[in-house]
């Protein structure tokens, strides 16, 4: 597949953060690290692959606003276009020697995300979507699965850890999901959980209490896979209210039925 020049300065920033991660990674315990709250680490490795993504967008696109986990928001001089990036997701995995994390990175145009770049270094799988050319993974077309029976699929999410107020919503979804479903999966990585719901491994994917970084990028390449994606409120909307829901087509609206109670 041929890229637009934006995806391919996206790609291209994705696979040197992947390199300075794999080589962190590597040295994991000699890593220090500090918390920014209850359950929420920040290391030097997720430091320095922003930077590296940073420099790589900002160099090429010195116009675009700026938005990322450790480093703030800047507004660009085009007021228009606006990156969006997690330059480590799934730290605590990582932390833990999981070979289970990624790097996500998003463009959004006039509020609308365009493209999306989640990569998994360990797993050397790019995942990409440009908004109307389709969702790859490598040079291999995705296309979300073909299940429709809820019995049969099993669904990914985020469960909440020490300090976050959102556990009874989250055990009521699962109390509701387990019994109807083939089974939950909680593997620490929300972008890397929207490209594989993409890529047809999940059948669905939901999480609360999650940020703007963390999904942008898999909201791209979920639609362009053939999927269904909404804000958990029917109303809201994905990337401020940080509560997302998306399925296959054929499941979309039962697994969203069982979710939103
Ligand atoms: C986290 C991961 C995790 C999700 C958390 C996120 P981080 O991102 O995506 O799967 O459940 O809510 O904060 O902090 O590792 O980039
Ligand atoms: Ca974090
Ligand atoms: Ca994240
Ligand atoms: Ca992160």
């Amino acid at each position: 597949m041929v890229g637009s020049a934006n995806l391919n300065v996206m790609i291209k920033a994705a696979r040197k953060a992947g390199r300075s991660l794999v080589k962190d990674f590597r040295e994991v315990e000699n890593l220090q690290v500090s918390r920014k709250g209850a359950g929420d680490f920040v290391t030097k490795a997720d430091l320095a692959s922003e930077k590296i993504i940073r420099d790589e967008l900002m160099g090429a696109r010195p116009t675009y606003g700026w938005i990322a986990e450790e480093g703030g928001a800047a507004e660009g001089q085009d007021p228009t276009r606006r990156w969006i990036v997690d330059p480590l997701d799934g730290t605590t995995n990582f932390l833990h020697g999981l070979p289970h994390w990624g790097v996500s990175i998003a463009l959004e145009h006039k509020g609308e995300v365009v493209a999306g770049v989640v990569f998994d270094p360990a797993k050397d799988e790019m995942f990409f979507a440009e908004k109307g050319a389709g969702a790859w993974m490598n040079d291999t077309r995705l296309r979300v699965s073909g299940r429709h029976r809820m019995i049969e699929s099993i669904f990914a999410t985020g469960l909440p850890f020490a300090g976050r107020a959102d556990l009874p919503e989250t055990l009521q979804d699962l109390a509701r999901l387990l019994p109807v479903c083939a089974g939950v999966r909680r593997w620490g990585a929300a972008a890397l959980d929207m490209a594989y719901v993409a890529a047809g491994r999940y059948d669905g994917f939901w999480e609360r209490r999650l940020q703007a970084w963390d999904m942008a990028a898999g909201v791209v390449i979920v639609r362009e896979a053939g999927g269904l994606i909404e804000p958990l409120d029917p109303r809201g909307d994905i990337l401020g209210d940080g509560e997302v829901i998306c399925a296959n087509d054929a499941l979309f609206d039962g697994f969203a039925k069982v979710i939103r109670g």
